[in-house]
């Protein structure tokens, strides 16, 4: 990016904050039939901040409508990944039973921060996520959700060095998947900071300590330290947010972490959660 348009588009970006989680929610009708307005003012709302907290009125959801109402948004392409169904809508609650249980999304423990899709192959980027709540827990289940726009700001103010460590091609490699039959999903390594035709940023991260391998120079190192300074502030531009039924996010795939929950007896708390390869709020 040019410096003078790159000036821009940072004092735009810092512009909208801060601000109240409140700046995020758009009221719709319900998944179904998005009107032209309810788009437009949910296109508005990402494009401010790379993500929008919408509520329906009808609070009735299933898969099929999840998909209707991301296809109104241009999200056409889904990421069928393992745990999804076949239409590409995974249901995220408590799993007993099956591969499941083998992911801390399908369980109530606490996840920590990153952006979806980080283990896919840089040909397969998950550059938005439809969450939509059915049903809440008893207790928990927040999400603290951060643009990353926000994040490359921060760390090439910092540093600008930062920037060019999370661009190496070789910054992050997540190891392969290997299951009882054999390797499920092959090591995968990339940057942190991407870059879209069109100049949109993208970020892979996880903050978790185990099964992520990163560059060893001291510049990464510092990067990290530092994106994790960020992450733990509690009065910057992180949102926080707990999803009540009927409500989702629609995201430019943010940086998000969840916080443990506990279900009522006779009751669960889920979220269909939707991958695709298309950003969404781009027209
Ligand atoms: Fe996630």
């Amino acid at each position: 990016m040019r410096h003078t348009s790159y000036e821009k588009w940072r004092k735009s970006r810092l512009d909208n904050y801060p601000c109240g989680v409140e700046k995020l929610r758009v009221d719709i009708a319900g998944l179904h039939n998005l009107s032209g307005a309810e788009r437009a003012s949910i296109s508005a709302v990402v494009r401010q901040f790379n993500m929008c907290i919408y509520r329906c009125r009808d609070t009735e959801s299933d898969r099929l409508a999840v998909r209707e109402f991301a296809s109104a948004l241009g999200l056409n392409r889904p990421d069928l990944h393992l745990c999804a169904n076949d239409d590409g809508v995974s249901e995220l609650c408590v799993a007993h039973e099956g591969v499941r249980t083998e992911y801390v999304p399908y369980s109530n423990r606490a996840l920590s921060w990153h952006t979806d899709g980080y283990y896919n192959a840089p040909s397969h980027r998950v550059r938005s996520v439809v969450l939509h709540c059915a049903a809440d827990a008893a207790s928990g289940g927040e999400n603290a959700l951060l643009d990353p726009d926000i994040v490359y700001i921060r760390l090439r103010d910092e540093d600008p060095r930062f920037i060019t460590a999370f661009e190496h091609p070789r910054c992050m490699t997540i190891p392969a998947n290997e299951g009882p039959q054999g390797e499920i999903r092959p090591e995968v390594t990339g940057p942190v900071f991407s870059y879209e035709k069109e100049g949109h940023i993208h970020m892979r991260y996880s903050a978790r300590k185990k099964n992520i391998r990163w560059r060893g120079d001291a510049l990464t190192h510092a990067a990290r330290e530092f994106l994790s300074s960020i992450l733990a502030e509690t009065g910057g531009p992180v949102f926080h947010y707990r999803l009540k039924p009927g409500e989702g996010l629609i995201s430019n795939n943010v940086l998000h972490n969840r916080t443990a929950f506990e279900d009522a007896a006779g009751s669960r708390r889920f979220l269909y959660r939707a991958r695709f390869f298309d950003r969404t709020g781009t027209g």
